[in-house]
């Protein structure tokens, strides 16, 4: 039995000295790769990384400027959100449960609907609701430290204090690891597509909640091919008339979709739309 463990232990140091020397042990070839290493290691980044990140997060993954841009008008711009936030966490409206700056920008992050800015609101809900997804789950879904680095980022860029710690030894950014040194590869299924290019953080579209854009999931019976193609590739061509959320705005939506398709899947996205009866 001694021997059989010590035969098991022997095993498991070897597999887990591979695992290691194969995850980190390696070095990155590809030259036009971006420094992963300062990612994975959370506990060596300094404060400015952070906030760099939190600056790449805001603007990529984390699909933020979708609706917090000066263009659209449908989301409060951001840059003094954290200053903003004691006024807010003193309105009577406010029924979250932050006490400081850097709580309350989590908790809109995590729980939008705890406090709406006035106008913001979905359209009947006398700004109780928020158009806003929780940007931790679904299509954005950010891990813990992605949401802290979004918060420094946003402490900075208002002048204030950066409160947050950066969080030691969590695998913050694997995701966006596997993005970017993964060649993007055409999506094969209308789902994957729109998960993709995030139309779902607006519309309600293949099982996506998004409720700043019109409903899409019987978008077929209303419109037609061309009609639909041309909302794609030039989304002010038509404004429609109804939002979830009031009269549709023109400039809401992205312009540069038919730069981040190829054509195979533009036509995918069509049909699955034209389809959605
Ligand atoms: C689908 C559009 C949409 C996306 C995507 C979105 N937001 Fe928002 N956000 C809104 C709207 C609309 C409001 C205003 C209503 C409210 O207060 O919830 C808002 C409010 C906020 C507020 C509170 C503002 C205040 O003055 O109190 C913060 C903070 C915020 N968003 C951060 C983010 C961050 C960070 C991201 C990306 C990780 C993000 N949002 C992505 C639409 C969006
Ligand atoms: C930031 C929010 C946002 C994102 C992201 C977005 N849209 Fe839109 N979309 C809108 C808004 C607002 C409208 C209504 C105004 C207009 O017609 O341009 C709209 C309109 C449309 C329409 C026309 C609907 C009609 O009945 O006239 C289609 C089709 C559409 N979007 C498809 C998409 C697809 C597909 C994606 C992803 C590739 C996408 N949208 C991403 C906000 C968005």
């Amino acid at each position: 039995m001694r021997t059989f463990l010590k035969v098991v232990g022997f095993s498991f140091c070897v597999i887990l000295f591979y695992a290691l020397y194969a995850s980190y042990g390696i070095p990155q070839v590809k030259p036009e790769a971006p420094p992963v290493e300062e990612k994975l290691n959370l506990g060596s980044m300094t404060m400015d990384q952070f906030i760099a990140l939190g600056d790449k997060i805001f603007n990529g993954k984390g699909t933020c400027t979708l609706c917090h841009n000066p263009v659209g008008g449908r989301a409060p711009i951001l840059d003094s959100v954290a200053s903003m936030a004691m006024e807010h966490l003193k309105d009577p409206r406010y029924k979250g449960k932050a006490k400081t700056s850097e709580e309350y920008i989590k908790e809109s992050m995590v729980i939008p609907s705890a406090f709406v800015v006035a106008g913001f609101g979905v359209k009947g809900t006398n700004d109780t609701e928020s158009p806003m997804p929780n940007v931790t789950t679904g299509a954005i879904g950010l891990n813990e430290a992605e949401v802290d680095a979004v918060i420094a980022y946003l402490q900075k860029k208002a002048g204030q204090e950066v409160t947050v710690k950066i969080p030691t030894g969590a695998p913050a950014g694997k995701d966006e690891k596997a993005a970017e040194t993964a060649p993007a590869s055409p999506a094969k299924k209308p789902e994957e597509l729109v998960a993709k290019l995030g139309c779902g953080v607006c519309h309600k579209i293949a099982g996506q909640p998004g409720v700043l854009g019109p409903d899409l999931t019987k978008i077929g019976a209303a419109r037609k091919e061309d009609y639909i193609r041309r909302a794609v590739l030039d989304p002010d061509a038509d404004i429609a008339k109804q939002c979830p959320t009031g009269p549709c705005l023109p400039g809401v939506m992205p312009k540069d979709y038919k730069d981040k398709m190829t054509a195979g899947e533009f036509e995918m996205l069509v049909k699955f739309m034209a389809n959605s009866k």
